[in-house]
């Protein structure tokens, strides 16, 4: 280092300490061991870190060592997202930003940072070698704070950044709130209290294909006991009163079935008309149940999930239509404990397969058929993991090239329900099929008719890592795909879906449902200034079950709180992801600040979703003919289930921050639809086309990919 670089060196250093004189409450004191990230989580992605760079060595940029500050993996693709709450009471932020010197050649990354949602600074693609760059943001009466990182476009997986003395200079004695909770009132339980009388809940429909093994609960609720009964029901078909099942083999002639249940108890009776749909689609509504990974990841296990069959039937929630209970990733087995990523890594280790090549679970599940019979018994449907590469995404047996074997095998263990899971596929398959979309669809294809086989109805879930591929709803036989990676409880993921579904709606229909991954309605996930608002739930799940997503409990059920029980036994909630057209709804209003969700139900209703994007309680409109809807409407809350009142031109309701409206809409007489509207979600797919999206599968079949990733980058 020669005589004016040292000069240099040290001036840009003690200029680094200056503000570090000032009292400030440091970024390195909150906690950020969990943070938000936008992307696929990949295990080698390396934990934030406090005062050290993410190597947990000093941090130091080109040459300059800072006391202070928070170390981060850069992972290429992603994005590293943090929410901070200074409530109006911090004067500014400041920070050095800069790439460690221990990251990669040609390491680049971009701090952007935004106040209240608005995009206040932006450093710019910052380079390894480089100074660190000064950056401070007023604060005055900000209540938010967020800062997200990401690569600067080089594809390196040693990019690590720094957010050098990065801090809040606050307003005397103020102090950084732990949750925005307190900006807005919170929604409490809304639900009404059941009233003890039998209502019979569920889809309207259920589909079946030709002689196959029955498994449909029909879920009542109401006070016990209770005489339940279903009239019409096929030959070979029966309904089995103790586990509240219709089951039997499903009639060979394809057709409609029409069935009447009827429930009785001290408080009353009720009949629901019910059509058993014998024919080639099953999943005519979207799922609903529960998936282990959110809640045990590596460590589930046989005991853990019968306990949740049992939960499932205890806390009521099978008598909302709650179905399935998943086991994701986690019960195979993998050769070496190096290739196992996280968990209880030597009660993985074992044995991939028996001497026949049929797929062995470990030690955590001792017998796999005594399990799924004991769900089966408890009135449920049970299903499994795999994945179409070599190995699954936490490293344990795949079903790549045992495609026939593994399916033969899950249809013996019982299985109803088969989640694909892309990992460690996608580089192609060497079984002889040259053209780039079929070698990526044809693991799912031969699995997506493998598993069909057999005496059993299987939903087939696939994921092909948050692509979606329109045709592999037909070709691969899918029920759904997956259109986002994991969704954990942090409120920037669910306004990712929400990007995500601006351009996915108009895939779904009865039988192929697009998934933004799972309900994480519990703590889990990442923690801090992340975990989601009793309003942000509400968002949650009105949100899902207006795009008609599979509805997986993502959460411990044994610990869900009143709030959660109740907002997963609303039945008018539910009746809007289970009705029976199957359409998703499309962002009809406003992208960006306040946003309206809304779609076509099955009785010429409309459901919507009137959505506070902001954290401050304010009235939100939905104008209605912004979805050509002309005349007076009839609305309903769903929350509450509670008549608004008839409205003409514009419904408005005042609603906390982060929270959703849910309602229905019947027309009053007169009202009407514009003449030039055929689907009140034309306006969305107007808006898309005017702003040029690709609507349409690339040549690889994905829609729209490259572009789609690009508008999911945060606003
Ligand atoms: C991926 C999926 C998750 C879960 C894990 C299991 O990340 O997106 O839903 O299945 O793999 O390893």
């Amino acid at each position: 280092m020669n005589i004016h670089r040292i000069i240099f060196t040290v001036f840009v250093c003690a200029a680094a300490m200056l503000s570090a004189v000032e009292p400030v409450q440091w970024l390195e004191d909150e906690d950020l061991g969990e943070f938000c990230l936008l992307g696929q989580y990949d295990s080698g992605i390396k934990k934030t870190k406090a005062r050290k760079n993410v190597l947990d060595m000093p941090i130091k940029i080109n040459g300059c060592v800072y006391e202070h500050g928070v170390g981060m993996h850069v992972f290429p693709k992603k994005t590293w997202v943090g929410d901070f709450f200074p409530g109006g009471k911090a004067k500014r932020f400041e920070v050095k930003f800069g790439l460690d010197d221990r990251s990669g050649e040609n390491a680049s990354a971009v701090l952007n940072i935004y106040a209240d949602e608005k995009l206040v600074a932006s450093s710019g693609v910052v380079r390894k070698g480089w100074s660190a760059k000064e950056m401070s943001v007023d604060l005055k009466g900000v209540l938010v704070l967020s800062i997200e990182v990401k690569d600067g476009g080089a594809f390196n997986y040693s990019v690590y950044a720094d957010l050098a003395d990065a801090a809040f200079v606050m307003e005397d004695g103020a102090k950084l709130l732990a949750s925005p909770e307190s900006f807005s009132r919170q929604l409490g339980v809304l639900t009404p209290a059941d009233d003890g009388k039998p209502r019979i809940n569920g889809p309207a429909l259920y589909g079946v294909r030709p002689k196959k093994q029955l498994l449909y609960r029909v879920p009542v609720s109401g006070e016990r006991p209770m005489k339940i009964a279903v009239e019409g029901l096929p030959e070979g078909t029966y309904f089995d009163e103790k586990r509240q099942q219709l089951r039997g083999v499903t009639p060979a002639r394809k057709g409609d079935y029409p069935l009447v249940i009827r429930a009785k108890n001290a408080k009353g009776e009720t009949k629901r008309e019910f059509l058993l749909k014998v024919g080639d689609k099953i999943g005519l509504t979207p799922p609903m149940g529960w998936n282990s990974w959110n809640a045990s990841s590596m460590w589930v296990e046989d005991a853990r999930v019968r306990k949740m069959a049992d939960a499932a039937v205890e806390l009521g929630l099978a008598d909302h239509g709650w179905q399935y209970l998943v086991i994701d990733d986690g019960w195979a087995c993998a050769l070496s404990s190096a290739e196992v990523h996280g968990g209880p890594v030597e009660k993985c280790v074992g044995r991939p397969r028996d001497d026949n090549g049929n797929i062995l679970p470990n030690s955590k599940f001792p017998d796999m058929k005594a399990l799924s019979d004991y769900v089966h018994d408890k009135g449920l449907k049970f299903g499994i993991y795999s994945s179409p590469g070599p190995k699954t995404c936490a490293g344990l047996e795949g079903s790549w090239k045992n495609e026939w074997r593994d399916a033969r095998r899950f249809i013996v263990w019982g299985v109803d329900y088969l989640k694909y899971d892309a990992c460690s596929y996608g580089a192609g398959d060497s079984r002889g099929f040259s053209e780039g979309r079929y070698q990526k669809l044809l693991p799912y294809m031969m699995m997506g008719k493998a598993i069909q086989e057999g005496d059993r109805d299987v939903f087939f879930s696939i994921s092909s890592q948050a692509d979606l591929y329109v045709d592999a709803f037909q070709r691969c036989r899918a029920n759904s795909q997956r259109i986002t990676s994991d969704v954990f409880n942090c409120w920037p993921l669910v306004r990712r879906s929400m990007v995500a579904e601006r351009y996915y709606w108009m895939n779904t229909e009865p039988g192929q449902w697009c998934d933004p991954d799972m309900l994480v309605l519990q703590a889990s996930g990442p923690k801090r200034g992340h975990r989601m608002t009793p309003n942000e739930f509400y968002t949650h799940v009105s949100l899902w079950c207006l795009y008609s997503a599979p509805l997986m409990m993502g959460f411990p059920l044994d610990k869900a709180t009143p709030l959660t029980l109740s907002m997963l036994t609303n039945d008018e909630v539910l009746e809007v992801n289970q009705d029976p057209l199957g359409l998703c709804a499309a962002l009809i209003q406003t992208p960006g600040r306040d946003e309206v969700w809304a779609k076509p139900m099955s009785d010429g209703s409309i459901a919507a979703g009137l959505v506070n994007m902001g954290y401050v309680e304010r009235k939100v409109k939905f104008c209605f003919k912004m979805a050509g809807m002309r005349g007076k409407w009839r609305v309903r809350d769903l929350w509450r289930q509670k008549d608004e009142g008839v409205f003409e031109n514009c419904y408005e309701v005042s609603i906390p921050g982060h929270a959703t409206q849910l309602v229905r809409i019947w027309p009053e007489e007169g009202a009407k639809f514009a003449d030039d509207v055929l689907d009140i979600r034309d306006f969305a797919w107007m808006r898309l086309v005017e702003e040029e999206r690709p609507l349409k599968p690339g040549a690889d079949g994905c829609v729209p990919c490259a572009e789609r990733r690009e508008a999911m980058k945060m606003k």
